[in-house]
């Protein structure tokens, strides 16, 4: 095992240094009012001489534009779909109603497309987008659908720091991809060798001798980076997921799982004319995280085998050239006020358990609450303005990045241990070890919807596609009590699948029927009846509806309830 180790890491130095570099492309940054992203089919030629079959934004062959989003302002997005597949798209970390969030009911059809509008909520941070298809998240994201988000604010603006895009301000998009024999991305996981920034494989920048900052992203399907610089170079870490921290510090490493963003401030002061590497330190992750050390495990599970695994590398070549005019030299000392949200005796609490199919099976399928992702299932009804805090409980032997949609959180402790300075920020993913528990603290402010969930996943995309998801509503207040109470009352819809003529009852005798609402899985409006007198049981007519699978609410004045009916 070891000669062997040794072996591919001589063959990967090899092949570094026999292959030219390519510059970093720095995305164009998209802004203002109205933001058109049209997403279509490409390719790109990462072998030279072999055709990848892509999916990209706008003019890019892989990826999409950086876009630029202000803090209190109203923003409207128009996406397109061109690649000939139903998508969604997702804004990964910003605090939108869930019918903006571009979660798994937003479904965009192939031709169609979707216009959020929100007014943007968020602090200045590193946020991204990202495909969120149900079962396809995974497969679209993989062939390049993602680009970088940057919020901006006054209180980031009032600071001295590297904002100047593309400058003394750098989108790093990490991804470890595996590919095919026909050199198509694979989402089949394990053996992830191949590097890209931003799109391109053996990458090089050219930085200013100069304070310079990079928004490290990790969009990887699977692996987690140990990101360091050549020589245990130190660094300043100034923004979690969801934020600036409340003051930089200096590290040698920051270690983000998939779906994680980093902000740092790197000193090239006085280096004119060297080369450094951004780099893995990945021989200081756990076994069982994806990227650590290699598992063996015992015939017919495949072994966790890509060449990266465990070993420290080489991700970007940085050059460091000449200082810009008006250089950032210093550090500030302090960023933004962080308060994280307290307990008290109302902060609700729940636990969720990451369990596995076949606890011996590396590479899943993994559950939540022993329980596969199912989109007619609402997993928590959440009451508008709730503090909760989350036990995250890993009883695998396989790390998970865990994200929450709707909400950044705090990490209040890791197996009882505070966060260290890197993770005491605002986080939308936290890295569960194996066997891990954590404690997160969140509030649930602003959107409430009673159709539209957000999500909970691991962000391992074949962990989120294979079923490691779930769902919350958040509900009114005066409701959250009881929707449960409802659903296992038992609204019953029959026949189901059905025609055009359907009929709903209740069993519960106080749970009147008051409304019926149809949706279709991208959530419009299809049907609406309102019943003049309530009743237990009404008939539907369902005849204008085209055949495939609908969401019924139904409203009684005992709650509401969901359930999936399909019109043959
Ligand atoms: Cu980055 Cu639910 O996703
Ligand atoms: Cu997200
Ligand atoms: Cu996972």
């Amino acid at each position: 095992m070891r000669i062997r180790i040794i072996f591919l890491i001589a063959l990967l130095s090899l092949t570094v240094e026999s292959q030219a570099q390519t510059l970093m492309p720095v995305p164009d940054t998209l802004s203002g009012a109205v933001i058109n992203l049209t997403m279509h089919k490409d390719s790109v030629q990462f072998f030279p001489g072999k055709i990848t079959l892509t999916y990209a934004f706008n003019a890019f062959h892989y990826h999409g534009p950086t876009i630029i989003l202000r803090k209190g302002f109203n923003v409207s997005l128009v996406v397109n779909n061109q690649i000939g597949d139903t998508t969604t798209l997702h804004w990964h970390g910003l605090h939108v109603a869930s019918k903006n969030d571009g979660g798994p009911f937003s479904m965009i059809m192939a031709g169609m497309s979707w216009n959020p509008q929100f007014k943007v909520m968020d602090r200045a941070s590193t946020y991204w987008y990202h495909p969120h298809m149900d079962k396809k998240t995974a497969e679209q994201a993989i062939r390049g659908a993602a680009g970088m988000i940057i919020v901006r604010d006054s209180m980031e603006a009032a600071l001295n720091l590297p904002r100047n895009y593309g400058v003394d301000d750098f989108p790093i998009i990490v991804q470890c991809l595996q590919f095919d024999s026909v050199n198509q991305p694979s989402a089949k996981g394990m053996r992830d060798s191949t590097l890209l920034v931003i799109g391109v494989t053996k990458p090089f920048v050219n930085l200013p001798a100069q304070v310079v900052r990079l928004r490290l992203l990790n969009a990887s399907g699977e692996r987690t980076f140990q990101f360091g610089f050549t020589g245990n170079k130190s660094f300043h870490q100034i923004a979690s997921d969801g934020g600036l921290l409340q003051t930089p510090f200096s590290t040698t490493r920051v270690r983000l799982s998939p779906g994680e963003r980093a902000e740092v401030l790197l000193d090239l002061s006085g280096m004119i004319g060297q080369t450094i590497y951004l780099m893995s330190y990945a021989s200081e992750l756990p076994m069982g995280v994806a990227g650590g050390p290699t598992m063996y495990m015992p015939p017919p599970s495949p072994p966790m085998d890509s060449p990266l695994n465990g070993i420290d590398f080489n991700i970007l070549k940085i050059n460091v050239a000449t200082q810009t005019s008006n250089p950032i030299t210093t550090i500030p000392s302090s960023l933004v006020t962080v308060t994280p949200f307290l307990t008290s005796a109302s902060t609700k609490s729940r636990t969720i358990l990451m369990t596995a199919v076949d606890t011996m099976n590396m590479d899943g399928p993994f559950l939540f609450n022993g329980l596969p992702f199912d989109m007619k299932r609402i997993d928590y009804y959440i009451p508008l303005g709730s503090v909760e805090t989350w036990t995250l409980i890993n009883k695998t032997m396989v790390g998970h990045p865990f994200h929450l949609h709707d909400s950044q959180f705090y990490i209040i402790d890791r197996k009882g241990v505070l966060p260290g300075p890197s993770e005491s920020g605002r986080k939308d993913v936290v890295l569960l070890m194996p066997y891990d528990t954590v404690r997160i603290i969140t509030k649930f402010e602003d959107f409430t919807n009673d159709t539209i969930p957000y999500m909970f996943h691991c962000h391992i995309l074949m962990h989120e596609d294979d079923g490691m998801m779930g769902q919350f509503l958040v509900v009114p207040a005066s409701e959250a009590g009881i929707v449960n109470q409802i659903n296992s009352s038992g609204v019953s819809i029959y026949p189901n699948p059905g025609n055009s003529d359907i009929t709903i009852q209740v069993k519960n005798k106080e749970c009147l029927i008051e409304d019926i609402l149809v949706f279709d899985l991208p959530g419009r409006k299809q049907i609406d009846v309102h019943l003049q007198l309530p009743s237990t049981e009404t008939k539907l007519n369902t005849g204008q509806l085209s055949p495939g699978e609908y969401i019924i609410q139904v409203r009684t004045k005992a709650g509401i309830s969901f359930q999936k009916f399909i019109r043959e």
